[in-house]
């Protein structure tokens, strides 16, 4: 067992050993999101700082801390707040957490973020399920030597985005009377925004939204054969013919306000899993 594997193993021991149930759900919130899961029944909540090998989020709407409880049912994991390659961590401290989650036996996980919008027809504040992502990142939380026990050395991608559980949100949604868009997550490190430029060529390959996190996280769940599920809430749009500069008081605030929307589809989508819906 290597270093990495070793600390991934203490923070999960040190998490067991304080819950009566183990978590089969993960949650990790995004930008202005950390609402996005209310409380949980039971929950057992620490801050990250006091978590074993766990980094600590420095970023503004990101509250840094993690809780597992039940919902609709379920024993869930929520990470409120995650940690981003623009803060410095590397591709394997942003994933450590899907790593605990993985070694405490989480097999979907439901990841939402902060996006900018770069599809004309979507509206400040939409909720939009990804459907694939593009990863410009130049980074790959799976260089280096595999570790065949946490998952394959070739991850299968063709449907990293479990198309059983964007059937689930969708029919969530439209239950709950939510709006929600489909589109693909571009992820790029950050953290400058986008140029003119970049948004023409983002909008020129394929993606809907455009955003400085998810991609690593999915991944590595992918790797470690979770069936991952995101819900991007589309804080600003990026439109190249006329740039408006985006502030991230506008940013948490629009995310701020679509929090409950996300909450209550987040528990219908956790119900449904529950229920089997997805399998
Ligand atoms: N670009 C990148 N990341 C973001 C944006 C954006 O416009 N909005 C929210 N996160």
């Amino acid at each position: 067992m290597n270093q990495l594997q070793e600390n991934v193993k203490e923070a999960a021991e040190f998490l067991s050993s304080r819950l009566s149930h183990a978590p089969t759900i993960g949650v990790i919130t995004g930008t202005g999101l950390g609402s996005a899961v209310g409380t949980l029944e039971g929950a057992f909540t620490i801050n990250y700082g006091d978590m074993p090998h766990f980094p600590v989020s420095t970023v503004v709407g990101h509250s840094g801390q993690l809780m597992v409880g039940t919902l609709a049912g379920q024993q869930v994991m929520v990470m409120q707040g995650r940690f981003h390659l623009y803060e410095g961590y590397t591709p394997i401290q942003v994933t450590f957490p899907v790593r605990v989650m993985q070694a405490l036996g989480v097999r979907h996980l439901i990841l939402s973020n902060a996006a900018g919008g770069l599809n004309l027809s979507f509206s400040q504040g939409d909720l939009m399920i990804i459907g694939d992502h593009i990863n410009l990142t130049g980074e790959n939380p799976l260089v280096g030597p595999n570790l065949d026990d946490w998952g394959p050395r070739f991850p299968e991608m063709t449907a990293a985005w479990d198309p059983l559980l964007v059937a689930l949100c969708r029919q969530a949604a439209d239950g709950l009377g939510i709006a929600v868009q489909d589109g693909v997550y571009a992820g790029l490190k950050g953290p400058s925004l986008e140029t003119p430029a970049e948004i023409r060529f983002l909008k020129t390959i394929g993606a809907d939204a455009v955003g400085m996190s998810t991609v690593m996280e999915a991944i590595a769940a992918v790797h470690a054969g979770m069936r991952v599920l995101g819900i991007s809430t589309i804080t600003n749009i990026n439109d190249p013919d006329h740039p408006q500069p985006a502030t991230l008081e506008e940013i948490v605030e629009v995310a701020n306000q679509a929090a409950p929307r996300l909450r209550s589809l987040i528990e219908a989508v956790v119900a449904g899993i529950g229920r089997g819906d997805q399998s």
